[in-house]
């Protein structure tokens, strides 16, 4: 494309600043020229400055048309005093440093990064129009020649009638990351995203670990579920490798414990025991038996029972002696390495909203089912606060999260639909 089709029924003089001085690898210096343009009070209002920085700018060079941003825009102290009176001397200068963004090729109609192409000294430089900044966000679009962009949900910076209208699919498929300081607006950025997409009934799954976006919608717009507390996941449906990340096994011996012990407990399910499974003084044929006995549909187990079958199982077999003592026996060595396991399950368990979380509570939501649900119906959205479940340092509010998305992933449900909302920064 060439500068006059960019500008199509604007005259690009209107909008000449001045040419290249000075080229860097990603930025350059330009010398301003048209004096007018960068003290012109008529151009003057909250949303454009044009004597300021943060606005862009076109490059019109050989390899094409680069787009830049103002970073730095400064003066020489005689010039700004003749800008006014209109007596500019040739040793007086006003310049603008530019970052290249992109670069539009003569034979294409969208911006691209630049790569290792650079623009040239003496190339022109041109204050781009709010077609310009519309192009550029077209330019960003990956895929979707028919999806319909999201309503407007920010505009441009010191340009408040350039508005950031993109395709969802744009904004979803791939990571989305928003960084700021503290206070600096992330959620409420994240928040005018996902307010578009509620609105526009495109489908969308919220984790919050925060719980800050629990009164963002109304019931009618999206389900909300708050685990712990009208949610439960049932512990059969929650595999050994989620057990040992949930627990933070610190080493494969006590990932083997908690899984020994989780299998004892769904024998005592199994024969309808409400017990831990006391290893001690047992004959040692018996319970492997036993525990050979529990089939892939045995999935169930009373997980307020861990704690103790952990330290039951702390146990060894007995030297071999002439009186044919098969029968376990405690194991101090065994007891000391599973206490920190046991601590910190206890810990979870008291500290947290983990057991009601965990458990088969038929009054509440089942979060499997209806991530289910979410899956199959059209147009649902489906909000999950998950802060209830962790202690202060959030615990477990880290762990529902991560759980979550495993059991969604491996519900099959497609990246597009996902929406994670990360914790501040
Ligand atoms: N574009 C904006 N214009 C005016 N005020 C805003 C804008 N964005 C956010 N705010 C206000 O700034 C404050 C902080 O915003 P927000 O909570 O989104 O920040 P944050 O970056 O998420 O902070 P934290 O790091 O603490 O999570 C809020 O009071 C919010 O209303
Ligand atoms: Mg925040």
């Amino acid at each position: 494309m060439t500068i006059e089709a960019l500008f199509a029924g604007k005259n690009p003089q209107d909008f000449y600043i001045g040419k290249v001085t000075q080229v860097y690898r990603s930025n350059c210096v330009a010398q301003v020229e048209n004096f007018d343009l960068m003290s012109d009070r008529s151009k003057f209002n909250k949303s454009f400055l044009p004597n300021t920085i943060n606005n862009f700018v076109i490059i019109d060079s050989v390899v094409g048309l680069f787009l830049g941003e103002v970073f730095e825009n400064k003066a020489s102290r005689k010039s700004i005093y003749e800008m006014k009176t209109g007596d500019v001397k040739s040793n007086d200068y006003q310049e603008i440093c530019i970052d290249t963004i992109s670069l539009m090729p003569a034979d294409s109609d969208k911006f691209q990064l630049a790569g290792f192409n650079t623009l040239g000294i003496t190339d022109k430089v041109y204050l781009a129009t709010d077609d310009v900044y519309k192009l550029f966000l077209a330019s960003l679009e990956f895929t979707g020649e028919n999806e319909e962009p999201l309503p407007s949900f920010a505009t441009y910076l010191n340009k408040s009638q350039a508005e950031v209208c993109l395709k969802p699919s744009t904004l979803f498929n791939r990571h989305l990351m928003c960084i700021g300081a503290t206070n600096s607006g992330k959620s409420t950025t994240a928040l005018a995203i996902l307010d578009k997409v509620v609105s526009t009934r495109r489908k969308a799954l919220i984790i919050d670990p925060t719980g800050e976006y629990r009164n963002a919608f109304t019931n009618d717009e999206i389900t909300k579920l708050t685990l712990g507390v009208d949610t439960t996941v049932s512990p059969g449906k929650i595999s050994m490798e989620q057990w040992e990340k949930l627990f933070e096994t610190e080493n494969s011996s006590q990932g083997a414990v908690l899984s020994e012990a989780i299998t004892s407990l769904r024998y005592m399910k199994k024969i309808g025991e409400n017990t831990y499974y006391p290893k001690v003084g047992e004959d040692i044929e018996e319970v492997q038996e036993n525990i050979a006995s529990v089939g892939k549909d045995d999935v169930d187990f009373n997980i307020e029972l861990l704690p103790e079958q952990i330290q039951a199982e702390s146990v060894c077999e007995p030297d071999r002696d002439s009186d044919y003592n098969f029968k376990y026996r405690y194991d101090t060595l065994r007891a000391n390495l599973n206490s920190s396991l046991v601590q910190k399950i206890q810990y979870q368990m008291t500290n947290t909203k983990f057991l009601s979380f965990f458990s088969n509570d038929p009054g509440m939501y089942n979060l499997l089912d209806v991530i289910e649900d979410f899956i199959h119906i059209p147009e649902e959205s489906l909000y999950i606060d998950t802060s209830q479940l962790g202690a202060s340092e959030g615990i477990g509010g880290m762990r529902g999260t991560q759980i979550c998305q495993v059991q969604i992933l491996r519900q099959g449900i497609s990246r597009r639909s996902y929406t994670p909302c990360k914790r501040r920064t």
